[in-house]
């Protein structure tokens, strides 16, 4: 887990320079997805509500086979899913403009934490 977020801290770092170089915004990567956030007990449980009324309907074990990929959460960094639920990708819905920054978080650290099942 430490790994995770030093390589998370680490992209952050290189994401805000990337900035300061091309001047371009580079959006979704630059949030903080600490480890005291990603534990919280009430952030996994805001997200598994959030992931209930909304992700179960594709990425649940009724829905599949067929709507989306089974969630392989034990391989995901934070980082990455956090970045799927913001801005989407092909068939992945983005969130952006549904949930606020804290509501995406919460999802993510339900989605990595040892709760989560789909
Ligand atoms: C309308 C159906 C749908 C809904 C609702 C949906 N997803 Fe997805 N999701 C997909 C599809 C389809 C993909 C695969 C996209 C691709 O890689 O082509 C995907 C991909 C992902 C991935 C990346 C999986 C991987 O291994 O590459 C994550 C993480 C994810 N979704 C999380 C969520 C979360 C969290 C929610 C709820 C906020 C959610 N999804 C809601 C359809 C959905």
């Amino acid at each position: 887990m430490l790994r995770f977020v030093m390589i998370g801290t680490f992209a952050v770092i290189l994401a805000g320079s990337a900035v300061a170089v091309s001047g371009s915004a580079a959006a979704a990567a630059e949030v903080e997805l600490t480890d005291d956030f990603l534990n919280n007990p009430d952030n996994i449980a805001a997200g598994r509500q959030l992931f209930g009324k909304q992700c179960a309907r594709c990425h649940g074990s009724k829905a599949y086979p067929g709507k989306a990929p089974k969630l392989k959460e034990k391989i995901y960094k934070p980082e990455f899913v956090y970045k799927r639920i913001t801005k989407g990708f092909r068939g992945m819905p983005s969130w952006k403009n549904r949930y606020n920054e804290e509501q995406r978080k919460s999802i993510t650290a339900y989605v990595v934490s040892k709760d989560f099942t789909n």
